[in-house]
């Protein structure tokens, strides 16, 4: 991969995002719980955000952009996916949807480090963020539903 100026950059992060749009698609469609299914929705409106922000980035909204640091919880670090499937349960699902974020934040912060401009620097580093924010909430509901069972 070899990315060389401010627009390839862009469209890269903008097909990542379509990816991430159509994961969650399928895996609402796999959601029989209706707060992970809600959950799921929310956070596919936030990756088509993602998408809009990028499609239509500038100087000046990358300026305005607010970076705030998110906790990770790192629940998902060391629990095994399962691939995504029908008879998939909702820790699976969220278990899998986690993981996804973390590869975000992976790649962000790959792009993050590679962008010599600060303005692309700050861009990832509000996607990194935002990502974070999304496994924080997966991870979240995660845990409340073990600590229901027990
Ligand atoms: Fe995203
Ligand atoms: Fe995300």
């Amino acid at each position: 991969m070899k990315l060389s100026n401010f627009g390839d950059v862009i469209n890269f992060a903008i097909k990542r995002e379509e990816e991430a749009i159509q994961v969650y698609g399928n895996l609402i469609d796999l959601a029989k719980n209706p707060g992970v299914k809600k959950l799921l929705q929310e956070l596919q409106e936030e990756e088509k955000n993602h998408k809009k922000l990028l499609q239509n980035i500038t100087k000046e909204k990358i300026e305005s952009l607010a970076i705030t640091d998110v906790i990770d919880l790192k629940i998902s670090d060391y629990l095994v996916e399962e691939p995504p499937s029908e008879d998939m349960n909702f820790q699976d699902l969220l278990i899998l949807a986690a993981k996804k974020e973390q590869q975000a934040v992976e790649l962000y912060s790959n792009l993050a480090n590679k962008s010599k401009e600060g303005d692309l620097k700050k861009l990832f580093e509000f996607l990194i963020e935002q990502e974070k924010s999304h496994k924080l909430k997966l991870e979240t509901e995660y845990d409340s539903h073990i600590l229901e069972w027990n």
